[in-house]
């Protein structure tokens, strides 16, 4: 039996990233069969249409989704919706695991292990926004029965991985009504996981904790919007935003896709660091019951990192995406598939 891979190879650096991952997988024997989507806005240009219902239904019978990332204008011209947030929320991957955790040699936080467990589909993101006389309105929709899931989700993880301690994010002193129905299902959560530490901070005193003291958190659970701005906040602390791999885990579906978006600064030069999308695929083999391969993934890019001279220019380094992908495949071989 193969399991099928949706593979989205995404826009700006997304193609020579996603060519690493691929690379990387394929090194390894494992049953996977490949279905590439062209979806996102060159297409939307071609077309117009972004992703159609038969790249959805594709999607969605597929037992996992591989994701570089894809480009959204900033721009309002032409009404144009992200791809990402429309695939986040027809698959219902409801919990966008993010883990902020620091490879030995590269960043001076040594030891950084914390986890943000974001909430995918609501909060600001949910794209209701209309203009009103000379302004305009965003609804920031929270429902109690996404707080109650992504609650749990964060506290079953906690009891899965050996944590100690969940932390709720939120700004319900101000956001009465929406960050204060999160924390309060949060609390309500917690009191059926009494071996885990339940603690809340406000999003801005936060933001100031993760710099100056980021190893007091552990997980961290949080709405849409501001977990979004603090992993990224967060990634820095590994070195760089291209290390960081991610997961959206719903009740049905699985998209894996690093945290950063399209780097358009630096696209097409081939110097984009892949590591972001090469765990984000190492998080897949774990997910489809393949933690001895993802594991071994995980390994070689530490062992390459470790030696802080295959670094990509991200890092303060001069290899290209392709040389730092060669090492780790290197690697790979050598420590973990020849015997
Ligand atoms: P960005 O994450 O693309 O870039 C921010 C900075 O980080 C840039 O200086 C970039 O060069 C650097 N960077 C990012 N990834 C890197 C890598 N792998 N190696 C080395 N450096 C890297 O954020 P930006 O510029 O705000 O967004 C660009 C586009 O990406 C936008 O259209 C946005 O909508 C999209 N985006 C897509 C996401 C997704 O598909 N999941 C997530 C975030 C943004």
């Amino acid at each position: 039996m193969k399991y099928k891979i949706a593979v989205i190879e995404g826009d700006g650096v997304g193609p020579e990233i996603m060519n690493s991952a691929l690379e990387i997988l394929n090194t390894l024997t494992l049953p996977f069969e490949y279905i590439k989507l062209d979806v996102g806005y060159k297409k939307w240009m071609e077309t117009g249409e972004a992703i159609s219902q038969g790249d959805m239904d594709i999607l969605k019978k597929c037992d996992a989704t591989l994701k570089a990332p894809l480009y959204t204008p900033s721009s309002k011209e032409k009404n144009f919706s992200s791809v990402t947030l429309t695939i986040r929320k027809e698959l219902d991957v409801y919990a966008n695991i993010r883990p902020i955790k620091t490879f030995p040699g590269i960043s001076p936080f040594t030891g950084l292990d914390l986890i943000i467990v974001r909430e995918n589909t609501e909060g600001l993101y949910s794209g209701v926004e209309h203009s009103v006389n000379n302004g305009a309105v965003t609804e920031r929709i929270i429902t109690k029965a996404s707080c109650e899931k992504i609650c749990k989700y964060a506290f079953n993880l906690a009891l899965k991985e050996g944590r100690r301690k969940v932390t709720c994010v939120h700004k319900a002193n101000i956001l009465k009504k929406t960050c204060g129905l999160f924390r309060e299902t949060f609390f309500e959560t917690a009191k059926d996981y009494p071996s885990i530490e339940a603690e809340e901070t406000l999003v801005d005193a936060c933001a100031y904790k993760l710099i100056r003291n980021p190893s007091s958190f552990d997980v961290i659970v949080t709405t849409n919007m501001f977990g979004d701005i603090l992993s990224d906040e967060a990634a820095a602390l590994t070195g760089s935003l291209g290390l960081v791999g991610s997961c959206n885990i719903g009740e049905k579906h699985a998209v894996f896709e690093p945290i950063h978006g399209t780097a358009p600064d630096i696209a097409n030069e081939g110097v984009a660091n892949p590591i972001g999308m090469i765990m984000a695929a190492s998080y897949m083999c774990n997910f489809l019951g393949f933690k001895n391969e993802g594991e071994k993934i995980r390994k070689s890019v530490t062992e390459v990192l470790k030696e802080k001279k295959n670094l990509t220019p991200d890092l303060g380094g001069k290899l290209n995406t392709k040389q730092l992908t060669n090492k780790i495949k290197e690697v790979l071989i050598q420590k973990y598939l020849i015997q």
